[in-house]
């Protein structure tokens, strides 16, 4: 039943009957117009043959009265020497009748006989009447006849005589049955290989679609790898297979972003945790002193503030990724803020042996943001700026304006970051190993850029990095001034 029903309703099944269908209509209609096309110009034929016939017949017949009395008789002028006369002369008399004013035949030939005399009445109503008159008559088989009727008058003007000639229609009725029959065996044969060639074709127009179907159940989590051969053809099944890939691809890059986070989060979370568990463990064994017991604990706490430092970030990261934190926005004037901030970061720019600059390039830029999450992404870029700048290095941070956005710039005259690392630096938990890594004091989590580039992405805006290895690295981030809605308390993720 389902099958059934999947049959019927099936785009094959469907594009068929269409087809099928138009095919059917469109040969119909065709065979159709051909066959009345046919059978008016077969009858023009024959009447034009017959008006032809009668002209041959006014000229050749002549009722005559040659006896001097009354006497009147037709007869015909034909040469009788002349051999195409006696062909027309022949044909003409195939079919004829010449009847007197009473009706009465005083010349037929055997054909008219057997179509039947015309009545008296008829006759007369024809001697009377001026017109050309067609009359269709059968045979005793059944075999159609056209017959034109009317008269000619004696030489004298005295008399009229009824005159008919007539002409077979078989041929031309015979033609028409042979091709009615014709069309009726033919075309359902035509339909029958016109359906099937479509169903075929549908067939084959639709198997990509089933390789589609068939690959995309293939594709799991676990083989996200795979893809569906392209077939090259260009066209919209093709197009259909690369848009498939494509999203494929996609998830394949979150999936393995997803992996990939799961495995530095557990990778972040175990260190800490066996760090807590041997300081424990070795107080537990060989601690004797309060003393002791009390250096394991202080130890202990200070991995487990790192430990929920670290769920805390990853929290605060999920929440604004999933659209949690709503940004509260308020009219902020970033020379202000940035300037306040710059200031707090002294302390320990100095203890690094750091310079920190600010710089305005404008007087005031004010825009909408969120003053809390504008603090963390300028105190991640200085903290990193900081941290990875040697002692006598300097650090430069500059507002300005490019038009409808604001423009924030930190420098540093740091270690710079490899190229080579750079796409990856905004990834969580991402961290350049090496130099740099020496160089900090203490690890970090790798988390604050990610913050960082959230933040620039919430607020409209974009950020990008510029470094140079062994000379400085410089952040930049343009947000937009004027928002798009209502200014404050809006999700922007
Ligand atoms: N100003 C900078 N100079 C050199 N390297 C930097 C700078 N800022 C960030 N990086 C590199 O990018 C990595 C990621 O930064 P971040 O996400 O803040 O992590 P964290 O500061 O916890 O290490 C850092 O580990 C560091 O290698
Ligand atoms: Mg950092």
């Amino acid at each position: 039943m389902n099958n059934r029903t999947r049959f019927l309703g099936g785009l094959r099944f469907t594009l068929t009957a269409i087809y099928t269908g138009l095919f059917t209509l469109l040969l119909l209609a065709v065979s159709i117009l051909f066959r009345q096309y046919l059978a008016k110009n077969l009858d023009e034929q024959g009447y034009d043959d017959l008006t032809q016939s009668w002209a041959v017949v006014l000229a050749n017949l002549h009722i005559v009265n040659d006896s001097g009395q009354s006497n009147y008789h037709p007869k015909w002028f034909f040469d009788t020497a002349d051999p195409d006369e006696n062909t027309i002369s022949a044909r003409i008399r195939s079919v004829y009748v010449i009847a007197d004013e009473n009706g009465k035949p005083v010349e037929y030939s055997s054909t008219y006989e057997s179509l039947g005399f015309d009545p008296p009445a008829q006759v007369k109503k024809i001697l009377k009447s001026n017109q050309a008159v067609w009359v269709n008559k059968r045979d005793p088989d059944g075999v159609p006849y056209v017959i034109r009727q009317g008269y000619v008058t004696s030489e004298d003007r005295s008399r009229r005589y009824f005159v008919a000639i007539g002409r077979s229609f078989a041929d031309s009725a015979q033609l028409l049955n042979r091709f009615t029959w014709l069309c009726v065996g033919l075309i359902p044969l035509v339909i029958l290989v016109g359906c099937l060639t479509g169903w075929i074709f549908a067939g084959r127009a639709l198997n990509p679609v089933r390789e589609i179907a068939a690959a995309a159940q293939r594709i799991g989590g676990s083989n996200l790898s795979l893809r569906i051969p392209s077939r090259g053809s260009g066209d919209e099944l093709d197009y259909l297979v690369q848009t498939f890939n494509q999203m494929i691809e996609r998830l394949e890059v979150s999936f393995s972003q997803i992996r990939q986070f799961s495995t530095d989060v557990s990778h972040e979370l175990r260190t800490p945790i066996t760090v807590v568990r041997g300081q424990l463990e070795v107080a537990l064994f060989t601690a004797n002193t309060a003393e002791q017991y009390r250096e394991a604990i202080v130890n202990s706490l200070a991995d487990i503030e790192r430990l929920s430092q670290i769920v805390r970030a990853l929290l605060l990261l999920s929440q604004a990724e999933t659209g949690q934190v709503i940004l509260q926005k308020q009219s902020i004037d970033l020379v202000e803020l940035i300037d306040g901030l710059v200031d707090q970061f002294q302390i320990p720019a100095e203890g690094a042996e750091v310079t920190l600059k600010f710089e305005a390039a404008v007087y005031r830029c004010v825009g909408d943001f969120d003053r809390i999450q504008i603090e963390r992404m300028l105190s991640n870029l200085l903290s990193n700026a900081i941290k990875f700048t040697p002692a006598g290095g300097s650090i430069r941070v500059v507002v300005g304006r490019e038009g409808d956005l604001a423009e924030i710039r930190v420098e540093d005259t740091g270690h710079g970051i490899p190229e080579q690392h750079l796409p990856h630096i905004f990834d969580r938990f991402y961290r350049v190993r090496g130099a740099n890594e020496q160089a900090s004091p203490e690890k970090g989590l790798g988390l604050g850029l990610s913050f960082v580039a959230w933040i620039a992405k919430a607020h409209n805006g974009t950020i990008d990095v510029q470094s140079t290895p062994g000379k400085g690295t410089t952040f930049w981030i343009r947000l937009p001034l004027a928002t798009a809605g209502p200014a404050t308390g809006e999700n922007v993720v």
